[in-house]
């Protein structure tokens, strides 16, 4: 499927359909669900370097058009992960997207210089963007430090690097420019809206830590305009991600100036939504008269 080949600087993935992190564990949780070798790529559960147990419960709620969570990044470690799941997610036949979080750029970097000895890995994604724990956004919520942890992750690793953003900034672009300079050959636009769910009648917050990140279909046209904005400004690839739940989404995505994008909260309730939009996006192309799907991408016309 030539027609579906990406090219997002020194990451090349068969097509553009990814799943998004945490939301395909890792991945042998789907077995039962998905053709992985189809995908584009896997992106794992957002792997730290110790283990973490996370956020009191409950850490998710169902919101009108999508979901709220705090799951607090509650893995097992990066020993384990290399341990337990790497050799698996390696041998799915899909790009592998290892996601890291440090609570400093030390963290990120060691993550990073490790994770670079599994030559197969096809890229680390940076969540400098997590809303859920306490030096979550810190990172992405500046752009000196987005800058300087990326090209510190670029200078100790020789995998390409996606910077995952949070869409909880003033000024997106400002960020995506600052992982551009920092040497990002990507950016993934975007991590979930911070937002809270109340029980009323117990004067209570629903989630244990009161705040979440919301995502799903409710946030797809914040995610949408955030992608435009980026990409009419930063020449770095952009992985479009919030809310995409039909093939309609991922055209959208793709013509505001995506190159490629990640499923994430639809496979909670649709886990095949991923492999079956690979067929549906060379089908439209086709359709379309369109030889890559590059030729799409940022082809929005504005007045
Ligand atoms: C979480 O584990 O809290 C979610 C991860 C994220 O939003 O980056």
């Amino acid at each position: 499927m030539s027609r579906l080949n990406v090219q997002l600087n020194r990451l090349r993935l068969a097509n553009p359909i990814l799943v998004a992190s945490g939301t395909f564990g890792y991945a042998g949780e789907m077995t039962a669900f998905a053709n992985f070798s189809v995908l584009g790529g896997v992106i794992p559960k957002t792997i730290t370097p110790q283990p973490r147990a996370g956020n009191p419960t409950p850490r998710t709620v169902e919101t009108a058009s999508g979901m709220l969570n705090s799951i607090g990044l509650d893995n097992d470690g990066l020993e384990a992960f290399i341990s337990k799941h790497l050799d698996y997610l390696l041998s799915l036949g899909t790009a592998v997207i290892a996601n890291i979080a440090g609570s400093n750029a030390d963290e990120f970097v060691e993550m990073a210089a490790r994770l670079s000895q599994y030559d197969k890995l096809a890229a680390i994604e940076l969540n400098i963007s997590c809303p859920n724990v306490s030096h979550g956004v810190d990172y992405g919520t500046d752009p000196a430090k987005t800058a300087d942890v990326v090209s510190k992750v670029r200078a100790a690793s020789s995998l390409p690097i996606i910077a995952k953003l949070t869409p909880n900034v003033t000024n997106i672009v400002q960020i995506a420019q600052a992982a551009a300079d920092g040497g990002a050959d990507a950016v993934s636009l975007v991590n979930t809206f911070q937002g809270m769910a109340i029980n009323w009648r117990k004067r209570k917050p629903v989630l244990g830590n009161i705040i979440g990140g919301l995502s799903g279909p409710a946030i797809k046209p914040l995610a949408l305009r955030m992608v435009w904005q980026v990409a009419k400004k930063v020449q770095i690839p952009i992985i479009g991600v919030g809310g995409i739940s039909n093939i309609d989404d991922v055209m959208e995505f793709l013509v505001a100036g995506a190159s490629a994008v990640q499923i994430g909260t639809a496979n909670f309730f649709d886990p095949t939504l991923a492999t079956r939009l690979v067929g549906q996006l060379d089908e439209l192309l086709a359709q379309e008269g369109l030889q890559n799907v590059s030729e799409i991408v940022g082809t929005l016309k504005t007045p």
